[in-house]
């Protein structure tokens, strides 16, 4: 892979594992907890896509709490005493574990690392206090700046605003398709990180590479055998 000047990340999925904070109350939540954590986490995306085509905006950690409220809605033997602490949950999500070296090493690479994330600055900056990647990045990069979710190109445009650098300086790094699409569109060479070997979508946008988890991005190139 061509040495980026500056891997920009995805906070949600890509870094931090969304579904940690129902995994920690599987047993005491009385349903299916992936079911549960996937309708969570789907709304939550949902209501980013619905508010941006109304042109309106919401933060993420109100759409989160939603999210949270329309899964128990949809799952009511779900036990709703758990709502706080599946938010406080939420809010100290696990990194995945290969994440804090990979980026250590990028960085001593001389890449500059940041993160460009639909998430709240509140929620951001404590999430990744707790997950102890804060000491790992250059910038924590909220779409909160502009107003308007990923993937509407004036969240893309924040990296470019923040580090003075062209489109072609940067390598996007998603677990997300629809996010990898979008930063393609605005011009980012992109990497998805495809962690649960989904089926590929959005052809037409598609990332140079699609890597299991990150730490591929870090490995030195494989030299060509002729
Ligand atoms: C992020 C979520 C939505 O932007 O994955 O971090």
């Amino acid at each position: 892979m061509r040495s980026a000047c500056v891997f920009v990340f995805d906070a949600y999925g890509t870094l931090l594992d969304v579904h940690s904070a129902v995994s920690k109350f599987a047993s005491a939540l009385g349903v299916d907890a992936i079911r549960f954590s996937e309708t969570w986490r789907a709304k939550q995306l949902e209501y980013t896509w619905t508010l941006s085509l109304m042109r309106r905006y919401e933060p993420f950690w109100t759409l989160t709490e939603r999210a949270l409220d329309f899964a128990f809605a949809k799952f009511p033997a779900a036990d709703r005493a758990l709502r706080t602490a599946l938010l406080d949950a939420y809010r100290t999500l696990d990194a995945y574990p290969e994440v804090a070296p990979t980026l250590e090493l990028l960085r001593a690479s001389g890449a500059k690392i940041a993160v460009l994330s639909n998430g709240n600055r509140a929620m951001l900056e404590a999430a990744f206090r707790s997950a102890k990647l804060d000491t790992c990045l250059d910038r924590l990069l909220s779409v909160e700046d502009v107003g308007v979710f990923k993937t509407d190109p004036r969240a893309y445009q924040r990296v470019l605003d923040e580090f003075r650098c062209a489109r072609g300086d940067v390598t996007f790094v998603s677990s997300n398709r629809w996010d990898v699409a979008g930063a393609v569109s605005f011009g980012f060479e992109s990497v998805w990180i495809n962690r649960t070997q989904q089926p590929d979508e959005y052809v037409e946008l598609a990332p140079i590479k699609v890597l299991a988890d990150l730490t591929a991005l870090a490995l030195p190139p494989i030299p060509n055998s002729n």
